[in-house]
């Protein structure tokens, strides 16, 4: 049996990064105010339609959507915005403090052509803050990737930045795009001239030489913005210089996802092949009240994090497996007894012990306790045993001692603490 196209294990070789990062991540989302929450994987299809746009790939063709017994529509989630979102109205979370920082990680599934850095069920960061307006908002969430990306040591990766205006501006902006397009229509792909009716800002983000082309000299949206939106936008990158964030203006990033008003971003790497995103946010101003909540401002981000620990390996960024404290080496079924007993009792006093009950020889277990880069090694043969005690090999100095098994646990303990330092 194999895993399904699209779908891998992560196993433990790789799972230390993995920690690593949601380690970091959570440490500094925390430290910002921002709170875990966590959502189902499984929510009504019409829920992510609804927020990320029918007209959009995701929801177009992307979604693992399936009819429940009941015969109810069903979509394995392709991102979190939109279940928090409906977490946010479900519990009123507006009532009692409209004011909310959440973090999240969790697989997404999309069904999408699989490749480096993409997969059909992935994992995201997610961070949301609801019921703040300000552009400082959008200034903290930029450097809280950024100051990730920085404390993870990750370097070659640029912000690009961009302001999709509002629906006072929007309609002025598409207006004078289609006008632009009106005659080089037949010029573009199949999909962005069906895009020209349902969806004409995503033009702007068409990959296909044809519709490159054509877009030469196309408007941009900030170029369009109202004065708000214009007001709004010029903080966000005045607060971000002065930090020393650097970035980019990005007129063509428009995203996936049609929830985004005002300020959107990727942060893209070269290092995964092509240019791809490993990170992408934005503000959706109107999405909390479009899901039948309070007018509420609302921002967030994901990171990919299946790419984050792809460009990180890209590093050599692995961090080095620590081993345990103590390998008991247990030599027949009395000293093997002993030793589970031994390793339950260590371990309960915050020491790392493991032992191996397989029945092996010396030689094949020194092997073992090599293989796992034991600090110490406890040998308890047979002659051992019938003397009452038990062997301390320090792995480093290979220095031996003989300790008791009358004092075994308190003796270890005093040993294995100072030699830890
Ligand atoms: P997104 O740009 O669709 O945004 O996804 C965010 C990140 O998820 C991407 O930049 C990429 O690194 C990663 N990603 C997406 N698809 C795949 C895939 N098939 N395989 C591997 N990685 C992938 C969102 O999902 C929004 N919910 C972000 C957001 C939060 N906006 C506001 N709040």
């Amino acid at each position: 049996m194999q895993t399904i196209r699209g779908f891998r294990d992560i196993l433990p070789e790789q799972t230390r990064l993995w920690q690593k990062v949601e380690n970091l991540a959570f440490e500094l989302f925390e430290a910002f105010g921002y709170r875990e929450i966590r959502i189902p994987v499984l929510e009504k299809t019409q829920l992510f339609a609804r927020s990320i746009g029918e007209a959009t790939d995701i929801v177009e063709k992307e979604m693992y959507t399936f009819a429940d017994r009941k015969g109810d529509k069903l979509t394995l989630r392709p991102e979190a915005t939109a279940s928090i979102c409906r977490a946010y109205i479900q519990h009123k979370m507006h009532a009692s403090d409209p004011v909310r920082k959440f973090y999240m990680t969790g697989p997404m599934f999309r069904r999408e052509r699989p490749q480096k850095g993409r997969y059909r069920q992935f994992y995201q960061i997610d961070a949301e803050v609801f019921g703040i307006a300000s552009a400082l908002v959008d200034c903290e969430l930029i450097f809280l990737q950024h100051e990730l990306f920085k404390r993870l040591g990750l370097t070659g990766l640029s912000a690009h930045i961009n302001s999709l205006g509002c629906p006072e501006c929007r309609p002025d902006f598409t207006g004078s795009l289609l006008d632009f397009l009106g005659e080089k229509k037949h010029a573009l792909c199949d999909i962005c001239q069906r895009r020209m009716t349902k969806n004409p800002m995503r033009i702007l983000d068409c990959k296909a030489q044809t519709c490159q082309a054509a877009l030469a000299g196309a408007p941009a949206t900030v170029d369009h913005l109202c004065p708000a939106c214009e007001d709004h936008f010029n903080t966000v990158k005045s607060t971000l210089q002065k930090q020393k964030v650097d970035f980019f203006i990005d007129k063509s990033l428009v995203r996936g996802l049609d929830y985004y008003t005002r300020t959107a971003w990727e942060i893209q790497t070269t290092s995964l092949g092509a240019q791809s995103a490993v990170a992408g946010g934005g503000r959706y101003d109107g999405l909390v009240k479009e899901l039948g909540g309070p007018d509420t401002p609302a921002i967030g981000f994901a990171i990919g994090f299946d790419r984050l620990v792809e460009v990180m390996e890209q590093l050599e960024q692995i961090p080095e497996e620590p081993g345990p404290d103590l390998f008991i080496v247990a030599l027949g079924e009395p000293a093997m007894e002993a030793a589970y007993h031994l390793s339950c009792d260590l371990n309960r006093s915050g020491f790392q012990a493991v032992t191996d009950f397989r029945g092996k020889s010396l030689k094949a277990l020194m092997k073992r306790a090599d293989k796992l880069n034991a600090s110490h090694v406890l040998i308890a043969g047979q002659t051992e045993m019938a003397e009452n005690q038990m062997i301390l090999r320090n792995m480093a100095t290979r220095e031996q001692v003989s300790i008791s098994m009358d004092h075994l646990v308190p003796e270890l303990k005093k040993i294995l603490q100072t030699d830890n330092g």
